[in-house]
């Protein structure tokens, strides 16, 4: 696809911000959901650092918000993520939302929200089982059968899933929650907002946590 060098620039704006960050998250998913009316699933990219290859990143599904109202997701210790968070818990995420609604539904706009300098917090083992209920049943059975990183045989594998389904079934019970099954949230210092929309320079609004535990937000250049 050509396309046309445009003549025009302008400068997002991002015109309102309210004075909690997580608010201000809450409202960009709002805008992003709007036209999913099954639910949009949230991805994020979340950087560790690794002994081996220094950082590490991946995607991962964004779950929610703890009660006390930080990202988190779900994972298995047997993975490198999990590895990486329990031996440094210092991590770098980020979310990119693309054709979110803005200016009431006329444009549509990029958001990157980035949670910057954050910690990695395990969640308590007693909030898992209620997790555990709610995830469907191929992630359930990733839990059980997928010895992440390692090299497989897919036919190997296959045989291995397909006979776990079927006794599964068979059983009529639910699939115990491994060991493994575990999740993070995430407290950062730093919440970065930016907005973009075609043919404009972006704006960003970063909120900067203070010594004494209260948020201060301001524009900064993109
Ligand atoms: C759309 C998508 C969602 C994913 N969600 C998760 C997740 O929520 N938790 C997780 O541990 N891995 C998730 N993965 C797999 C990870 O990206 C990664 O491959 C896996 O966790 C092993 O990575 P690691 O060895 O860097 O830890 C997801 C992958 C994709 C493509």
């Amino acid at each position: 696809m050509v396309r046309l060098r445009r003549m025009t620039s302008a400068l997002a704006k991002i015109a309102e911000f309210p004075a909690n960050p997580v608010d201000m998250f809450k409202q960009i998913l709002q805008a992003a959901a709007k036209g999913h009316p099954d639910g949009l699933l949230v991805d994020m990219n979340l950087a560790t650092l690794d002994e081996e290859f220094g950082v590490l990143n991946r995607t991962v599904i964004y779950r929610g918000l703890t009660e006390d109202n930080f990202p988190f997701y779900i994972t298995h210790r047997y993975t490198r993520n999990f590895k990486n968070l329990q031996a440094n818990p210092k991590a770098g995420i980020c979310f990119y939302m693309t054709n979110v609604q803005d200016n009431e539904g006329k444009d549509l706009v990029t958001w990157q929200v980035r949670l910057i300098g954050a910690k990695a917090v395990e969640l308590p083992d007693c909030e898992m089982d209620a997790l555990w209920a709610k995830e469907e049943l191929v992630s359930q059975i990733r839990g059980h059968i997928c010895p992440c990183g390692e090299p497989i045989d897919y036919d190997v594998l296959k045989a291995k899933h397909d006979k776990f389904l079927e006794d599964h079934l068979a059983s009529g019970k639910d699939l115990e929650r491994p060991k493994s099954y575990t999740a993070f949230k995430f407290v950062p210092q730093r919440w970065d907002f930016l907005k973009v929309g075609r043919g404009e320079i972006a704006d960003r609004v970063q909120y900067r946590l203070q010594d004494n535990g209260k948020w201060e937000a301001m524009h900064v250049s993109t």
